[in-house]
């Protein structure tokens, strides 16, 4: 009893070392399973059943942004939210409200030539383009339109054409010291600026579009396609519904234009509002803001087709005239990766920075108005509850039995200090007892 071998490297007790680290890995997992089951219930439960419970529907409709800004209205929700277990903290506390409605058609324009394709975007953004510091000594030769903010001008001459009124003198930049403080959008003539009156009208510039023998433009935002075609089918229902032989421009508002490689066909989706205008309104060459003022200005839609259909006006299909946009269900994201700031650069354009709206699938409650979401997957939602439900009960239920039996099998050893397995006890009792009753015998013979 208690004679072990020396030798550093075998442990004194290693049935009882193996016990111990069982039960710590089984006390561990418990734990850890059981502190993983509490912030579960807030972290993926709770939401998961919220989901299931708003019912949403997983067919997209098409959202269009309204208005996009830093929380002002009612400051007690935000479109997405850096972090979602604190509810306070936004970070760019940004919302954005949208237009959500059905989709419109899906067209497809057969046997086009001259097809182009034109985009007229205009710069990310205003600290992107040259400036013009006055306080060294910059603006000397300012010469065409700038944008100016405390004495630093920004050269906006290529993208915008502008009506300007000026009321107040012109300041000679020529001395530093006028134009120290410069603030406004300002005409300038070799140093001679003119500061135009605050409710300027500016349009965006994007000429030179080639209108000439097109029959269809369509419009997407701040891209353009044209084409001549000979008919328009819609994809549905197999109808044609314009053809070349009406001798007519057909001009339609899509939200995606894919262009075959051979550029003969053209595959349009959520298209409304179409129109018809003379062919040769817009001569050989025309420009954004003209196709835009025309376009708005046509009343003269597309006649129903034989059996009646017709494509849709935009306001037709509203669902929702102003509605809040979420991320997600929660409105928040995890990932830490700055995701808020790229989603307001897509979504929050709402056309105020001379771009067109944001126009977007999303998705909505069946029974809920207030919101619509961009991302929802309920086979997602569903195995998240099911992984988050079943791996920590499991862990944590082995982890308990495992203990349960531990204390079943662990007993105190012969040596009433270390702990061994009954069945080791057992057998060494046993063992204890034959050479007992050895040595009875043996005395027995002496
Ligand atoms: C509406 O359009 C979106 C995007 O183009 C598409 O994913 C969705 O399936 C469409 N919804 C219906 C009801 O056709
Ligand atoms: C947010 O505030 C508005 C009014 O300020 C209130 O009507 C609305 O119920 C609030 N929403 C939530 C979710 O608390
Ligand atoms: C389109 O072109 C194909 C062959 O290029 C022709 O078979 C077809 O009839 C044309 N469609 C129309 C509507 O003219
Ligand atoms: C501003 O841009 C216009 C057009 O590119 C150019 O003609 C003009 O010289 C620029 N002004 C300055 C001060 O660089
Ligand atoms: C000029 O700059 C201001 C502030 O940066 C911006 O709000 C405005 O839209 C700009 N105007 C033009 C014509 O670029
Ligand atoms: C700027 O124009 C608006 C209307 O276009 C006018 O009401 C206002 O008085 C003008 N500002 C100045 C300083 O004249
Ligand atoms: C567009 O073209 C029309 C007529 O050709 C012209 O009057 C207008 O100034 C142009 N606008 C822009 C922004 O280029
Ligand atoms: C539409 O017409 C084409 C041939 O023009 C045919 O191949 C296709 O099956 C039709 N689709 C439907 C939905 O009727
Ligand atoms: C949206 O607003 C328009 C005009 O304000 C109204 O006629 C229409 O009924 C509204 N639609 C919905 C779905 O609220």
């Amino acid at each position: 009893m208690g004679k072990r071998n020396r030798e550093p490297e075998t442990p004194r007790f290693p049935v009882e070392n193996k016990i111990c680290y069982v039960l710590f890995i089984c006390q561990m997992v418990a734990v850890l399973s059981a502190v993983s089951m509490v912030y579960l219930t807030v972290a993926s439960y709770v939401p998961s059943l919220k989901a299931i419970d708003l019912g949403m529907d997983e067919t997209p409709i098409m959202c269009t942004t309204l208005q996009a800004g830093a929380a002002v209205e009612d400051a007690n929700w935000t479109t997405c939210g850096e972090w979602c277990l604190s509810k306070s903290s936004g970070g760019a506390a940004m919302q954005i409200w949208v237009q959500a409605r059905n989709n419109g058609s899906t067209l497809r324009f057969e046997n086009c030539t001259e097809t182009s394709y034109r985009v007229c975007d205009i710069f990310p953004s205003i600290e992107s383009l040259d400036s013009y510091y006055c306080r060294k000594d910059e603006c000397k030769t300012l010469h065409g339109l700038f944008n100016c903010s405390e004495g630093i001008c920004r050269n906006v001459t290529d993208w915008f054409q502008c009506k300007l009124d000026f009321f107040e003198p012109p300041r000679r930049c020529i001395r530093r010291i006028d134009c120290f403080h410069i603030t406004g959008l300002h005409f300038c003539d070799n140093g001679l600026c003119f500061r135009a009156n605050k409710s300027y009208d500016c349009e965006k510039l994007c000429p030179e579009i080639p209108s000439k023998n097109k029959n269809i433009i369509a419009l997407m935002g701040d891209q353009n396609v044209l084409a001549n075609c000979q008919k328009v089918v819609h994809i549905d229902s197999n109808e044609t519904l314009w053809t070349s032989e009406l001798q007519k421009l057909l001009m339609i508002s899509c939200h995606i234009v894919n262009i075959s490689p051979d550029k003969k066909t053209l595959e349009a989706t959520d298209c409304v509002d179409a129109v018809l205008r003379p062919l040769s309104i817009f001569g050989d060459r025309t420009n954004f803001s003209d196709v835009t003022k025309i376009y708005r200005a046509s009343t003269d839609l597309l006649p129903s087709s034989q059996s009646g259909y017709q494509i849709p006006l935009e306001h037709e299909l509203v669902i929702f005239n102003r509605t809040k946009l979420h991320i997600n269900i929660e409105a928040c994201v995890n990932s830490l990766r700055d995701e808020c700031r790229e989603f307001f650069g897509i979504y929050g354009r709402d056309g105020s920075d001379y771009r067109s709206p944001a126009r977007f699938p999303c998705l909505r409650s069946v029974i809920r108005s207030d919101f619509v979401v961009t991302r929802f997957s309920m086979t997602q939602t569903l195995l998240e509850l099911i992984l988050t439900t079943t791996v920590p009960m499991t862990l944590f239920v082995v982890s308990c039995t495992l203990m349960v039996i531990c204390s079943k099998l662990v007993v105190v050893g012969n040596d009433n200090a270390h702990l061994t397995f009954a069945y080791l006890k057992k057998k060494e009792d046993a063992e204890i007892a034959l050479a007992e009753t050895d040595t009875v015998a043996n005395h027995k013979i002496i």
